[in-house]
Parts: C-alpha cells; sequence; structure tokens
C-alpha cells in the first residue's frame, strides 16, 4: 500500500479519537456540573504510528491490505478511574451510548494476565463522517483505575528497554508489584464513600463560589461600586470564616439582588 493511502486511512482514526476524547470529557462535565462524583477521572488517547501497526502486523501475519479491519486498536482511547468500581459504570455507561457498538468486551480485572495486567477492554465499532461519506471504525477502550495504570506504564517501559527478555528478577518484582496494586484498589474501595463524600462537598462549594463570583462580575455594570465592594467584602468573610450553609444563604441573597439589578434595568 502507498505512504499516501496509509495517510489517507488513518486520518479518520485520529478524528474518532478527537471526538471520543471530548465525549468523554463531556461525561466528566456532566457530573461535575450537577455537584456529582464522576467515574472517569481522566481521559486520553492516541491514534497508532504506521510503524506499529507494520510491526503488529507482521507479527501477527496479517496482510497490510486488511490491517484496518484486523487491527482493532489503531484508534486507542484510556479512561482513567479511582476505583474499580467506577470501571464498571464506565462499562455501562459505554453499553447504553447509540453512537458505539460493542464488538468484544475482555475483564482482565477478573482475570489478570499472565504478566500481572489488569484492565477493562472493549472493542467497539465507531462512525465518523468524512468528505467520502459515513466510516465505520474500530475503537479499542482500556479502562483501569489509577493504580492500575502506574503498573501498566511502568511494565510498558520495561518491556521497551528489554525487548522481550525481561529478566526473571524484574519480573517477580512486577508480579508482586501487581499483587500491591489489588490490596491499594481494594483498600482504596473501603474508604471510597468517605472520599466521595469529601470529593462532592468540595464540588458543591466549588459550584457556589463560581456563582457567587459571576453574580459580583455582572453587579460590577449595573450596581454603585461602594456596594459591590461592600458585597464583595462579604463574601471574602463568609468564605474565610463560614461554613458551607452560609455560603448558599449568601449566594441565594446574591441571586435576589441580581434579580432586582435586573428588573430595574427592565424598566
Ligand atoms: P495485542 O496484540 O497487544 O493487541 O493483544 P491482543 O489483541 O490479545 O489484545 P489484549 O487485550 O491482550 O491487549 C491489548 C492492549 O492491552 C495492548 O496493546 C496493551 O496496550 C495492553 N496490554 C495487554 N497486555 C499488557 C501487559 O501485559 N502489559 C501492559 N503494560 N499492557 C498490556
Ligand atoms: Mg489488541
Amino acid at each position: 500500500m502507498e505512504i499516501q493511502l496509509w495517510r489517507e486511512t488513518l486520518e479518520p482514526y485520529a478524528l474518532a479519537v478527537d471526538e471520543l476524547i471530548l465525549k468523554f470529557e463531556y461525561i466528566i462535565d456532566e457530573y461535575r456540573h450537577v455537584g456529582a462524583y464522576s467515574p472517569i477521572e481522566q481521559v486520553t488517547g492516541r491514534v497508532k504510528t504506521i510503524a506499529s501497526i507494520i510491526e503488529k502486523s507482521q507479527k501477527k501475519g496479517i496482510s497490510l491490505e486488511h490491517f484496518n479491519e484486523k487491527i482493532e486498536d489503531i484508534a486507542g482511547i484510556r479512561i482513567i478511574c479511582q476505583f474499580v468500581e467506577d470501571i464498571y459504570k464506565v462499562v455501562d455507561i459505554i453499553r447504553n451510548r447509540s453512537d458505539m457498538r460493542i464488538k468484544s468486551e475482555k475483564d482482565y480485572i477478573d482475570q489478570a494476565k499472565k504478566s500481572g495486567y489488569r484492565s477493562y477492554h472493549m472493542i467497539v465499532y465507531y462512525d465518523v463522517e468524512t468528505l467520502k461519506g459515513k466510516k465505520e471504525l474500530q475503537v479499542e477502550i482500556q479502562i483501569r483505575t489509577l493504580a492500575m495504570n502506574f503498573w501498566a506504564t511502568i511494565e510498558h517501559s520495561l518491556q521497551y528497554k528489554y525487548n522481550q527478555n525481561m529478566p526473571e528478577h524484574i519480573r517477580e518484582r512486577l508480579s508482586s508489584a501487581a499483587e500491591a496494586v489489588i490490596i491499594l484498589d481494594r483498600e482504596m474501595s473501603v474508604v471510597r464513600d468517605e472520599i466521595m463524600d469529601a470529593q462532592n462537598t468540595f464540588t458543591i462549594k466549588a459550584n457556589i463560589v463560581a456563582d457567587i463570583l459571576t453574580n459580583i462580575q455582572n453587579l460590577y455594570k449595573v450596581a454603585s461600586k461602594q456596594e459591590v465592594i461592600k458585597i464583595q467584602d462579604n463574601f471574602f468573610r463568609i468564605y474565610q470564616d463560614g461554613d458551607q450553609d452560609d455560603l448558599e444563604k449568601f449566594s441565594r441573597e446574591l441571586d435576589l439582588i441580581s434579580q432586582r439589578y435586573r428588573a430595574q434595568s427592565l424598566h
């Protein structure tokens, strides 16, 4: 296949990766906007390089004419979660979407790979629109916790360094590190409710503060400078000394003040 054709074949995969990152980030936003805990912590993606597609095709005996059917991870999305429970929540979200059709799933959390690798893998079909019309692409989605990701990243660098010839003592270390990751994730799940409570409180407070600041900023346009400065001082005082209830009360009062000004400006 000519290089130019390679490029053309790979371009829609870049679109798929960009679109999917945007869509998963939107899910994070949706949770945060209602002050809820998001099961997705972070999302990244990449398109496989031509060099690595060629290498994989050779290793697996795939003819280069068929690489885009046979290689399932040309487009790769990685979703990082805080807790193991979140992974299954994300799996459900993906299963319920109408813009992704599931081809296969592998649960390497339930059944870790021999290396110790753990993650949840899904291969999905995803459509992108191009000048030549609709193209159905395969995308590999890897879902794992922060701890699993830490392990996989280190192990991947070591695989790369030793190029399939990893010394036995390193392999053993990685194996016991994988055990430690299982224990860490389990411990984190035990304190999950506590952590989620703290994070929710933090998000709700951040949302209230954002509302207050927007209101104050808008008041600068309509109210007297003196009044706004007084409001601002009040806000700083409550922010420093008050609790969340005080902040909420202040925010409601500020809403009323803003409404009054808006009503006045309509007359
Ligand atoms: P590949 O030829 O690697 O695609 O294997 P496969 O088609 O059998 O799929 P599998 O689900 O085993 O692996 C897909 C991807 O998961 C890989 O490309 C890696 O990104 C990741 N992966 C799988 N096994 C390991 C592992 O032992 N260590 C690390 N770090 N990553 C792994
Ligand atoms: Mg694969």
